[in-house]
């Protein structure tokens, strides 16, 4: 039984219901992006909108098909085009945020993006059971997706052991064998860091109330607690809704349940752009906290009287709770690999046309020179990705040379799969990376080497 979450089933009807509430009546697509971009918390939807595009690029670019569970209105439809992704199903248990999907899927239409005509499908389904019992596409059979994703959601499946149990088995059936799942989820360690045992956080953007009984003692599931970020799907409606329930991640218990079902955590992204988004210390971590830099946000706790604010803004602090992580469906950590980057398909294709691999490298091994260096004698291409298309400059619109390998193999444990951390823990980061903890650990202990990155 969920603590304060009231069970199961009412949670699901909470979360049906505040997300139902926060949808407006006869609001354009236009409306709701000037809305969104007058909004206080603008800078934080950006961001993550930032981090979602360059995930989806980055594991889903060209996919047949993708899966999308908690898909909400369809925030993400113009990345999917953007990635020329073929279908899209998206599944949400809001059936006025699905509506709201299909009437902006319907508003978007077929369009070209980089001179390329893209006809993207969409299907939208409200369904109540993701996270109570098993789902397979009827039409298409088992692993039948190229990519999962669920983005900003995973954290409502906490709400007790068999919920999650179910959600990820739907992800792992649906996955074909090598695809990924991608996630974004408030990380459970950071919340309990912002709460410090207190009862409630508050601040100008952010609320977060505990609703769980012992502060110290938080259960691994079920552990509830009020998340109400201001201006943003969270926020709470007067009359309606007091802010998100959501329940605390236990990093450990994700990692070990994903693993059970066959999903791998992909620890490096083999990616420069996304490496400006996440903390530097979680390089060699399967998740990923977001790191935020909010230009203007501190002008937002500013109150008249009061000392002027220190950073971070409350603003940074809601977006820090986040984390991502990838989990690819593989038989062993060692299969653990990123998709190549365009822009090795291409010479790869040359390679193979001129019959030699002087350049390139055979699968699964990694450029010469370590993480995102090109092997030798392969020049940088200028724009080594297809779409970057970042106004949104503070975050990573700079000048990334990328040179990319082959498909990167790039796990680096030695089975038998080993966990860091205890089963339980909300301190930190669980490791990955076989008994004796992460590859990081044994090069900074001077412990036996595995396959990492740097020293494949
Ligand atoms: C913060 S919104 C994220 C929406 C979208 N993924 C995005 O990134 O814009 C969370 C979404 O999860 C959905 N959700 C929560 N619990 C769910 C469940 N059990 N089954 C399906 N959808 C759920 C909500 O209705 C809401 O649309």
């Amino acid at each position: 039984m969920a603590e304060g979450g009231g069970g199961g089933t009412s949670m699901w009807e909470q979360t049906r219901q505040h997300y139902n509430s926060h949808v407006r009546d006869n609001f354009s697509t236009r409306e709701a992006l000037q809305q969104r971009n007058e909004g206080p918390a603008k800078e934080l939807k950006d961001f993550h909108n930032h981090v979602k595009r360059q995930l989806i690029m980055r594991f889903a670019y060209k996919q047949d098909r993708v899966l999308d569970l908690c898909c909400g209105r369809g925030g993400d439809l113009q990345k999917w085009r953007d990635a020329q992704i073929g279908y899209v199903k998206g599944l949400d248990i809001s059936e006025r945020e699905v509506e709201e999907a299909k009437r902006r899927f319907m508003e978007l239409g077929p369009k070209r993006s980089r001179g390329v005509a893209v006809n993207m499908v969409c299907e939208f389904e409200a369904v109540d059971w993701l996270g109570q019992r098993l789902f397979e596409d009827e039409k298409a059979g088992p692993g039948s997706y190229g990519v999962v994703t669920c983005m900003f959601a995973l954290h409502y499946f906490f709400v007790s052991e068999a919920s999650l149990l179910f959600f990820l088995r739907n992800v792992s059936a649906n996955l074909r064998h090598g695809g990924y799942f991608i996630a974004t989820f408030t990380s459970g360690p950071r919340v309990l860091k912002l709460l410090e045992g207190r009862p409630e956080f508050r601040s100008p953007m952010l609320r977060l109330a505990r609703r769980w009984k012992d502060p110290h003692r938080p259960p691994t599931f079920g552990a509830g607690y009020i998340c109400d970020i201001a201006d943003t799907v969270t926020a709470s409606l007067e009359g309606t809704s007091e802010g998100s329930l959501e329940y605390l991640v236990d990093l450990s218990a994700l990692l070990q349940a994903a693993a059970n079902v066959g999903l791998l955590p992909v620890i490096d992204y083999m990616d420069p752009v996304l490496a400006t988004c996440f903390r530097d210390e979680d390089i060699d971590a399967p998740f990923k906290h977001f790191k935020p830099f909010f230009l203007h946000s501190l002008q937002l706790d500013y109150v008249e009287g009061k000392l002027p604010p220190q950073p971070p803004s409350s603003l940074e602090k809601a977006s820090s709770l986040f984390a991502a992580c990838v989990f690819q469906k593989v038989d062993s950590p060692h299969d653990v690999s990123v998709p190549m980057a365009p822009e090795c398909s291409f010479m790869q294709n040359k390679q193979m046309k001129g019959g030699h691999m002087a350049h390139g490298l055979p699968m699964g091994h990694t450029a010469p020179g370590g993480h995102g260096q090109p092997p030798p004698g392969i020049g940088v291409p200028p724009h080594p990705w297809p779409h970057r298309p970042y106004g949104d400059v503070p975050y990573g619109g700079g000048q990334h040379a990328y040179g990319g390998g082959g498909p990167q193999q790039m796990y680096s444990a030695g089975p038998p799969y080993g966990y860091g951390g205890t089963a339980h823990q909300h301190g930190g980061q669980p490791s990955f990376g076989g008994p004796g903890g992460s590859d990081r650990h044994k090069r900074e202990t001077g412990g036996p080497p595995g396959r990492s990155r740097f020293n494949q």
